[in-house]
């Protein structure tokens, strides 16, 4: 990706469908003997390969302008072949869902990512506790039972994936579940209701509690997928890191008050109107001071990166503490490269605000990083050269479209990534 910095972002863009919302659901699909419809799901390489996964076990998929139509009556097979698992984190949740429907589940062990650990423990315990016997078998998680049984499941930490599992293994248990400490994101939240238009029982509760009663069976279901809270709020640090004005179309504002909090501090507008986000960051110069990640509704750590771009071009200085992934930073020393003075120590980095960045050839080593660096370079004076945008990709539907409709002067070069 090549841009040329220094035009303000405006206009407006329209926020795609959820990522993180997708997968799981993607995940839950296959709980169903039957169909199953997603509609305004992201056009993105992770759905992709997420789709590929459903195939191998036998569902038949078709994927047209952001309708997802699956059919899992025929599922043939329980396992998820290496290549596929390897590639995503977050096929983990298939375990879940194949214990579910069809007792038994083989799955690559997720391995660490450039983000961090990530561990399982805490799937496997929550599956384990509902019934499963998990093992692990060369570099392939194998897990059966004889039936998922309802039981009482206490999370230490709200993990979202963990408790996307534990929803998935207890939807079609015997008797009722209540998981405690469970993830409150608004993702997890989408995944109870779609399960629920399928007839689930999935009482929200609240506060980290969630209650499911076990139901037989699903039935067929058409889903609209929420918007991406993660693209909204990357585009909105586009707008603070550009000086920039633009409306957010769809934008999840309910999902986003930390966000629109620390863009104020910033000194930016950000206004929820009807259908979107009004952004105005022409004035938005100031460092926000110290902001932690943390689980919902605290500041999520999939805008660290984006927040950090916008750090680095603030006055002041910003002290981010990333609390929820261990080597989050990666980000940090290709923003130096372009000009950013950012100190790293352990999970914190101390970003002293500049005026100015420049060009400079950069390289992505994960989605949200690589989408900082694509912000970075929209107000940096000069070109930036950005190297391995599959990882943008991943997350997002088309990054450098959305870019140029804000007015940015930015291209796909035709060279490998
Ligand atoms: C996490 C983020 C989610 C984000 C996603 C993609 C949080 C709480 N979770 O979800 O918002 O969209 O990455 O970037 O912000 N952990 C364990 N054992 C486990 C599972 C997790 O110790 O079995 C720990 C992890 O090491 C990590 C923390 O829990 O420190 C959060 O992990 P988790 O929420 O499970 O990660 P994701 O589901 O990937």
């Amino acid at each position: 990706m090549e841009l040329t910095g220094g035009r303000p972002l405006h206009g407006k863009v329209r926020v795609q469908g959820s990522k993180n919302a997708a997968l799981p659901i993607l995940a839950g699909a296959v709980l169903h003997r039957g169909r199953t419809i997603v509609d305004n799901c992201p056009e993105i390489t992770d759905v992709r390969w997420t789709v590929r996964i459903l195939e191998e076990l036998g569902c038949r998929v078709r994927f047209e302008e952001n309708r997802l139509e699956i059919d899992s009556s025929c599922l043939q097979s329980c396992r998820i072949p290496g290549e596929l698992g390897h590639r995503m984190r977050s096929s983990v949740v298939f375990l879940g869902s194949l214990l579910g429907r069809m007792k038994t589940a083989r799955i690559p062990y997720p391995g660490g990512c450039t983000i961090g650990k990530r561990p399982v423990d805490l799937h496997r315990k929550a599956l384990e506790a509902l019934g499963a016997v998990i093992t692990e078998e060369e570099g392939y998680l194998c897990a059966e039972t004889s039936g998922m049984e309802g039981t009482v499941i206490r999370f230490p930490f709200p993990s979202v994936g963990a408790t996307e599992n534990a929803i998935l293994g207890a939807v079609l248990a015997q008797g009722s579940t209540q998981i405690y400490g469970a993830a409150m994101e608004p993702e997890v939240l989408e995944l109870c209701r779609f399960l629920n238009e399928k007839g689930a029982r999935i009482l929200w509760k609240g506060q980290g509690e969630i209650r499911i009663e076990g139901v037989k069976s699903l039935q067929d279901s058409r889903f609209v997928l929420m918007p991406d809270r993660i693209v909204a709020g990357t585009y909105l640090f586009g707008a603070i890191v550009s000086r920039g004005r633009i409306f957010l179309e769809q934008a999840p504002c309910e999902t986003m008050q930390e966000v629109i909090r620390t863009a104020r501090l910033m000194g930016a507008e950000a206004e929820a109107s009807a259908g979107g986000l009004w952004v105005d960051g022409t004035r938005a110069w100031k460092s926000p001071g110290q902001i932690r990640t943390a689980p919902y509704p605290g500041f999520p750590t999939d805008l660290q990166s984006p927040l950090m771009t916008a750090a680095a071009l603030a006055q002041g200085v910003t002290v981010l503490e990333e609390r929820i992934f261990e080597s989050r930073f990666q980000t940090a020393p290709q923003l130096r490269k372009m000009g950013a003075k950012i100190a790293l120590e352990g999970r914190t980095a101390v970003v002293a605000g500049t005026r100015r960045l420049h060009g400079a050839q950069v390289e992505a080593s994960e989605l949200r990083g690589g989408a900082a660096l694509a912000l970075a370079g929209t107000a940096a004076e000069g070109v930036t050269r950005i190297r391995h945008v599959e990882y943008i990709q991943r997350g997002y539907e088309d990054l450098c479209r959305d870019l140029q409709e804000l007015g940015a002067d930015v291209k796909i070069q035709d060279v490998a990534s």
